[in-house]
């Protein structure tokens, strides 16, 4: 990031996050390291890499049947793949693909349309579900109109019945507080996004500043997931090391994906789980579940 880009934009949520992954430093521990394992144990399954696809959405403009191509490419490098607001067919074709995957279903005024999204995406055989619940309000304080959906805050309430409806895990994505960590894990989610939506909001407190604050409410109790801004194996050993147990690329898998579909995503989910190993190896870490938050230093000023 240049100086003038965060001179000209101090309150960019984008630009402070990047700037956040860049105050955080590495210490080097070879002694004793082995080659590792990148190996992600998530609800009962076995993928090969922490770095899973964000829940995108809307990305034909990026390329031709673009959820579709994302889901394959993600399958291809058996990675999670996540699916974000898109109709019914949508869903089912992008599941179609044989990708384990997380819907994440955005939060409708309407209730009952929501219910039935959740059966909807039950019956396509979704690894599991949840709700982004960061995208309720718009910045004037109004509820949000996406696409001319209308949306709506849920309550704690509204979560736990969204919970209690399905035998899936329940993630809520959207999560920047200790707060919505506690109410969360109330709720009953089974995981949780630490996330600020690229930027739904300005200033926001980057989502690795807050991990650590978040992992200590959440103490293991189910997983903790991180995006916004990850566009390298070092940034993803970062949230790793933090606290999180998996991260989602989005915006990183943009270009490959429209330069070359399928393909160009599994190439860029190897190359940045290719990355991380080699942070790992370097850093003494012979699998995810070892990672842990002694090895990185914070630049003075953070
Ligand atoms: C084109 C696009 C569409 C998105 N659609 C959704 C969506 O439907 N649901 C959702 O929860 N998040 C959506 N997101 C947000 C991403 O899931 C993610 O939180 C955000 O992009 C930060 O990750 P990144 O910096 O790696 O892109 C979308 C992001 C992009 C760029």
């Amino acid at each position: 990031m240049s100086d003038m880009e965060k001179y000209n934009k101090p309150w960019d949520s984008n630009l402070i996050t990047r700037e956040y992954f860049d105050s955080l430093l590495v210490e080097m521990r070879h002694i004793d390291s082995v080659i590792p394992s990148t190996k992600l144990e998530l609800f009962g399954e076995t993928f090969d890499t922490p770095i899973m696809m964000a829940a995108l959405s809307h990305l034909d403009n990026v390329c031709e049947n673009g959820m579709v191509e994302m889901a394959k490419g993600a399958h291809a490098a058996n990675a999670v793949n996540w699916a974000g607001m898109g109709d019914e067919v949508e869903i089912a074709a992008i599941t179609a693909t044989g990708a384990r995957t997380i819907n994440i279903i955005k939060p409708y005024a309407d209730n009952d349309y929501i219910f039935r999204r959740i059966e909807h995406a039950e019956r396509c055989g979704v690894m599991a579900l949840g709700m982004d619940v960061d995208h309720s309000f718009q910045g004037n304080g109004k509820y949000d109109v996406v696409l001319g959906e209308k949306m709506k805050p849920k309550s704690l309430i509204e979560l736990k019945e969204f919970v209690k409806s399905t035998k899936l895990p329940f993630i809520i994505k959207g999560v920047l507080s200790e707060q919505d960590a506690y109410k969360a894990l109330e709720a009953g989610a089974k995981g949780i996004v630490v996330s600020h939506h690229h930027g739904i909001m300005n200033y926001t407190v980057p989502p690795l500043y807050i991990l650590p604050k978040i992992a200590k409410v959440i103490n293991h109790q189910i997983p903790i997931f991180v995006d916004c801004g990850i566009v390298s194996g070092m940034d993803v050993f970062k949230a790793l090391a933090l606290g999180a147990d998996a991260v989602s690329a989005g915006r990183v898998i943009m270009e490959p994906l429209r330069k070359s579909g399928s393909e160009g995503v599994k190439d860029q989910i190897i190359k940045m789980t290719e990355e991380l190993a080699g942070v790992m190896a370097r850093t003494c870490f012979q699998d995810l579940n070892h990672i842990e938050p002694s090895v990185i230093c914070h630049r003075n000023g953070w």
